[in-house]
């Protein structure tokens, strides 16, 4: 479980996020949305030990974070693979680091995400959704407890988007995995998310949040819960604006 408990973040006189207090359970999967600036990756940092808060505290089951953790992953907006290193040597970098054997797991993880063919490719030879596959492949390796992902689709065209967060619902059913994902797609967070904390603007604090009560597997376009989705969404559109 993740408890954030009256956490703020200031940069100098800039005031980033201001008592933020939210609590994440296991297996749960929340979605973080509002406006440019108003702290997700600022909140996400925090809870990854990259950025200590300047006022509250952050727990990962029990224990006060204070720097990165080995059972937390992260995935960026921008993949940051090795370019040097195959697909398969990028997966296992987290691996090398800690000095685990993970082969079978890499092999396993691009069964998985439709990357096995690649595996000795170089990055630059694969498509922005795939590189952003392997990324996600890197993350899991470490066989995340908690997997923080910031605005990882956005980089992305919209189908493949799509496609990806299809399939990241299908691993997040798969593993149980713990997920806090930053995306400014409402309908990402509705396909998405158990929870959506809606931010306000800058200092953010939360708003409201969201639960979006739709079965799953949810999926795009025509399902048997049209008007679920779109009443979640037009809820959401309007604590945006
Ligand atoms: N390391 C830093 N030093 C100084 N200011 C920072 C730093 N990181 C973030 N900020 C400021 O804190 C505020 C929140 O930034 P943050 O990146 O968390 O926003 P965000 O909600 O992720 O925005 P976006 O949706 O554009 O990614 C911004 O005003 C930003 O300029
Ligand atoms: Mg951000």
């Amino acid at each position: 479980m993740i408890t954030v408990d009256g956490a703020a973040r200031s940069f100098g006189t800039l005031e980033a996020l201001a008592d933020v207090t939210l609590t994440v359970s296991d297996g749960e999967f929340v979605t973080l949305i509002g406006r440019s600036g108003c702290g997700k990756s600022t909140l996400l940092n925090m809870i990854a030990g990259l950025l200590p808060p300047t006022r509250g505290t952050i727990t990962i089951d029990g224990t006060p974070v204070t720097s990165p953790r080995r059972d937390v992953a992260m995935v960026f907006q921008q993949p940051a693979l090795l370019p040097w290193r195959s697909v398969e040597a990028n997966v296992l970098l987290p691996a090398e680091i800690f000095g685990w054997n993970a082969a079978a797991e890499a092999a396993q993880l691009l069964e998985m995400t439709g990357l096995a063919e690649f595996r000795k490719r170089r990055p630059h030879e694969l498509s922005g959704g795939m590189q952003q596959r392997v990324a996600l492949c890197r993350a899991l390796i470490q066989k995340p407890k908690v997997l923080l992902m910031d605005e990882p689709f956005s980089a992305l065209d919209a189908l493949t988007r799509e496609e990806l967060a299809v399939e990241l619902q299908r691993i997040h059913l798969d593993l149980g995995t713990t997920i806090v994902f930053v995306t400014h797609s409402i309908q990402e967070a509705v396909l998405l998310a158990d929870r959506v904390a809606v931010l306000s603007e800058r200092p953010g604090r939360i708003r409201e949040i969201v639960k979006i009560d739709i079965p799953r597997p949810r999926t795009f376009g025509y399902n048997a819960h049209l008007e679920a989705v779109a009443s979640a969404s037009a809820r959401l559109h309007s604590l945006l604006h």
